[in-house]
């Protein structure tokens, strides 16, 4: 199996989750510090790095050293999981076609940030956990799975990102097991 590299900015769980899961994740890179994902990183014995855009002169230049560090650990496979910075050029030709992420709405309805609260708003009843190539847009490259969530009438935005999330835990490391080859 290839060797997996992670992206994140914030929580974790889906890194956890891919973790969890015994999968090859050799690299975690964050473009913020002191966030739980590199704890859990540092607890499972992986190496990880920060790359924060504000400490280079572009987002293309930190892009490319943040793409050189993977490759530099033999990563071969990339997977964006609550890493909520778009991806420039640089990046995304040096692993084309080999960066995935995972989204917690459907798509393309609802890309962008904050999709938990839109789906809400939206008053629908059924939303999903998306998993996804990704291009230089916001969630919009072509998806790879998706699987449907429910929303309740109840539901406040911590419910149903638990819901949502819940599923994605399941759906993301099965996708990544199937790409890792
Ligand atoms: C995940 O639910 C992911 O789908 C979402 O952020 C969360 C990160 O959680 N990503 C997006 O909304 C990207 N547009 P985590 O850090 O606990 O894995």
């Amino acid at each position: 199996m290839g060797r997996i590299g992670v992206l994140v900015s914030g929580q974790g769980t889906n890194l956890q989750a891919l973790i969890d899961a015994g999968l090859p994740v050799r690299a975690v890179v964050s473009n913020r510090s002191g966030v739980p994902a590199l704890h859990r990183a540092a607890r499972a014995g992986i190496e990880s790095a920060v790359f924060a855009a504000g400490d280079y002169g572009s987002r293309e230049e930190r892009d490319a050293v943040m793409a050189a560090w993977l490759e530099e650990r033999e990563v071969t496979l990339v997977v964006c999981a609550g890493f909520m910075e778009l991806l420039r050029k640089p990046f995304l030709e040096r692993f084309a076609g080999r960066i995935l992420n995972t989204h917690s709405a459907p798509l393309p309805d609802f890309p962008g940030a904050r999709p938990i609260e839109d789906v809400l708003a939206a008053g629908v009843a059924e939303t999903a956990a998306t998993v996804h190539y990704v291009d230089e847009g916001t969630d919009t490259g072509p998806v790879i799975a998706a699987e449907r969530v429910p929303v309740y009438e109840d539901d406040t935005a911590e419910t149903l990102r638990a819901r949502v999330q819940s599923v994605e835990h399941r759906l993301l490391p099965r996708i990544v097991r199937s790409l890792a080859g």
